[in-house]
């Protein structure tokens, strides 16, 4: 993709936008190996088991541009893609899920430009995570640009029910048939059970732990 344009926002190249993107992926992730690190030294425990990151492929975002009805130039990419550079979080207990978003926006630097709380309202499909789009200074040799990052932060049970449901909505391409999506938001229940049961039953692992008897 050789696309020139100036979006008023620093980023006028395809190599510019990989350059840039990935930067801020790479900063947000050091971030929360920090948090985790540090976590573990005050708590004696690893709120997140574990991180994945990527960039959007420039076919996809081309897609999506396509399908949200705007032409293919950096200029619309960066201002309406909110997630050419996506990080994944995740943790053991939907307590961690919460921890982790208020650290991230106690970070001067990080704005929280939109967050959506798919635990307390999980969508129809039964999926369940917790949304945030950031921006995060890049800087560059001679400018700063504030970089969108999407995060989304979940337990280890919801994203296992992620992507089994994202291979069936691939395999049907959006249109599973009733059994197969009422079945999906039956064991969304059962992963919602799962996660709660897992939490009380740590919690009560940490009260016995700290007894003063102990
Ligand atoms: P896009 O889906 O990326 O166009 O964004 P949106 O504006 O609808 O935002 P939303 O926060 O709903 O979704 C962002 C991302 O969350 C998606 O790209 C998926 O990675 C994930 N996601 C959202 N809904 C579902 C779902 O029902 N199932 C699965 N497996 N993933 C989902
Ligand atoms: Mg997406």
């Amino acid at each position: 993709m050789e696309l020139k344009a100036d979006n008023g926002e620093g980023i006028d190249s395809w190599k510019e936008v990989t350059i840039t993107y990935s930067a801020a992926l790479r900063q947000i992730e050091t971030r929360m190996e920090i948090l985790n690190d540090e976590f573990q030294h005050v708590h004696q425990y690893n709120p997140i088991e574990h991180i994945k990151a990527r960039i959007k492929t420039p076919e996809s975002i081309v897609k999506k541009l396509k399908r949200n009805g705007y032409e293919s130039t950096i200029d619309n990419m960066v201002k309406y893609i909110n997630d050419i550079a996506g990080i994944r979080i995740i943790c053991s207990f939907t307590s961690d899920i919460y921890r982790i978003a208020d650290m991230i926006c106690k970070q001067k630097d990080i704005k929280v430009v939109a967050r959506k709380d798919y635990i307390t309202f999980p969508k129809a499909s039964g999926y369940k995570s917790y949304h945030m789009i950031v921006t995060i200074p890049v800087y560059l040799s001679d400018r700063t640009v504030d970089t969108k990052v999407e995060i989304q932060i979940r337990t280890v049970a919801m994203d296992f029910w992620a992507s089994l449901e994202h291979k069936i909505h691939y395999k049907f391409e959006g249109d599973a048939p009733e059994h197969i999506r009422n079945e999906l938001v039956e064991c969304a229940k059962l992963v919602a059970d799962l996660d709660a049961r897992m939490l009380s039953l740590n919690d009560e692992i940490l009260a016995i732990s700290q007894a003063p008897d102990r």
